[in-house]
């Protein structure tokens, strides 16, 4: 059994975020739609002798290299819940912005818990991975499952795969440059007396069959009020980007990302291009593609640009 594995940390997007209500416990009733796209991080995993969890962190963005970052936390979970008595490095290379909503930590740690039970326990059933998950963050056990796309519900813990039709089609991510605190946001959300929000089947249809179009035109996220009251330049920005030739624009998670599908990879270059002479170098444009995570290896992956 190899004693170090690398594992490809993608980010997602959430085409349909729905708010079902509150909850007693201060969380929120979700039924999300959410895709895996290729601007990924990437976290190597090893065996150590001596026990504990050690984090080294390189890449695009500082984040915490100890218990305040979800890999390492997921990482301890992992000894502790598999009982296998053993240390772990952690590698991480960090290109996903953090606070974007773009899961970027979520999807660290859930690659740190599949790359442990591969090398560490394989007989620990996927289930139990995906609930360990949950006990890190809402939406950790999406990334756990390690899927191209899923509906996630309850607080976002509940993953049910999905065939995904999308997987290749061209996403443009647009980071403004500054994050959004999640809790906020949630806490800043109210029913939307105007809009009335699209049913998941008709969403999950469409993505199954591929019609990106129909995706697009139906992205939808009840935060996204929350979002533009609070940082009203995303709505400037969601609104060049609905001024190309884009399939359809939506808002990822509690922001601060937002995103447009593409038919092609060239309209998707010269979006780009029109918010780079817009906006100039404030914002991070990533031309990204929808994927399958269980169908890349990540030795052979490059980052998008
Ligand atoms: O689960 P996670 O740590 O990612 O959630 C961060 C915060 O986002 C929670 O403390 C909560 O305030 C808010 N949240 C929520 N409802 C959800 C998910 C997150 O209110 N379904």
């Amino acid at each position: 059994m190899s004693e170090t594995r690398q594992e490809l940390a993608a980010a997602k997007l959430n085409l349909l975020l729905l708010i079902r209500g509150r909850r007693g416990d201060g969380y929120h009733e979700l039924a999300t739609v959410m895709v895996a796209i290729d601007w990924a991080d990437t976290v190597r995993v090893s065996l150590t002798a001596e026990p504990g969890v050690r984090l080294t962190v390189s890449g695009d963005w500082e984040v915490p290299a100890g218990p305040a970052n979800l890999a390492w936390r997921a990482a301890s979970l992992f000894v502790e819940r598999s009982g296998c008595h053993c240390g772990v490095a952690i590698e991480l290379t960090k290109r996903i912005p953090p606070g974007a909503g773009l899961g970027g930590g979520s999807s660290d740690a859930g690659a740190v818990l599949r790359a442990l039970r591969r090398l560490a326990a394989p007989a620990v059933p996927a289930a139990a991975l995906v609930e360990w998950a949950a006990e890190l963050g809402s939406d950790v056990p999406f990334f756990a499952a390690g899927c191209a796309a899923a509906l996630c519900e309850g607080r976002g813990e509940r993953v049910r795969p999905l065939r995904s039709g999308l997987v290749g089609s061209p996403v443009l991510v647009v980071y403004p440059g500054f994050g959004c605190a999640t809790r906020d946001i949630y806490r800043r959300w109210r029913k939307s007396l105007t809009s009335i929000p699209p049913e998941p089947k008709m969403i999950i249809a469409a993505l199954e069959a591929g019609l990106a179009e129909t995706v697009g035109r139906s992205a939808y996220n009840a935060l996204a009020e929350a979002v533009m009251g609070k940082f009203p330049i995303l709505a400037l920005i969601r609104e060049q980007l609905a001024a190309t030739g884009v399939l359809g624009t939506g808002l990822t998670g509690s922001g601060s990302s937002l995103f447009g599908l593409y038919r092609d990879r060239q309209e998707a270059g010269q979006a780009k291009e029109a918010l780079a002479q817009r906006f100039g170098t404030s914002l991070t444009v990533c031309l990204a593609s929808c994927i399958d995570p269980g169908g890349v290896e990540a030795a052979g992956w490059r980052s998008p640009k």
